[in-house]
């Protein structure tokens, strides 16, 4: 089985609509360090096609729907994210695409690293051969 956790996050909700906060220390697995958000991508559009080697990530589908592949180099899962309330999270060595994007989708990451390029697996054969050691 692939390793993810989703996070059902608090939902402060009342007539008027909804709110959901994330804080250090609640209902968070990790010190968040950097927020970056995706969203007008092409329905057919694959994108990620990559792993991390350290960093952890908690991803939030906060409008419309994508679809994550997660792959670990021995098997495959498909999540489906449209839920505001729920956060995909993904720890290390884990390669990932996302894809079938709706045209409202907005993808909203939160990651436990600045960004390092050097820690980005973007070759499939490459995080193969790491994960085997
Ligand atoms: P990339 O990681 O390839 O995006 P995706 O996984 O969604 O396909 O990033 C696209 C570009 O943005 C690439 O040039 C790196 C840059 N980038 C940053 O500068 N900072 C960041 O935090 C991220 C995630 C990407």
């Amino acid at each position: 089985m692939v390793k993810y956790d989703l996070l059902n996050f608090t939902v402060r909700g009342d007539h008027t609509g909804n709110l959901v906060a994330l804080e250090k220390g609640t209902d968070f697995p990790f010190d968040i360090k950097r927020v970056y958000y995706i969203w007008g991508t092409d329905k057919n559009a694959i994108r990620g096609r990559h792993a991390h080697r350290k960093l952890e990530q908690v991803i939030v589908c906060t409008s419309g729907s994508c679809d994550f592949i997660l792959d670990d180099g021995h098997e495959r899962a498909t999540v489906h994210l449209d839920n505001p309330a729920v956060g995909l999270h993904i720890k290390s060595n884990i390669w990932r695409e996302f894809t079938n994007f709706s045209p409202d989708c907005v993808v909203m990451v939160l990651a436990s690293e600045h960004y390092d390029e050097s820690d980005y697996i973007r070759d499939y054969q490459q995080f193969k051969m790491e994960i085997a050691k």
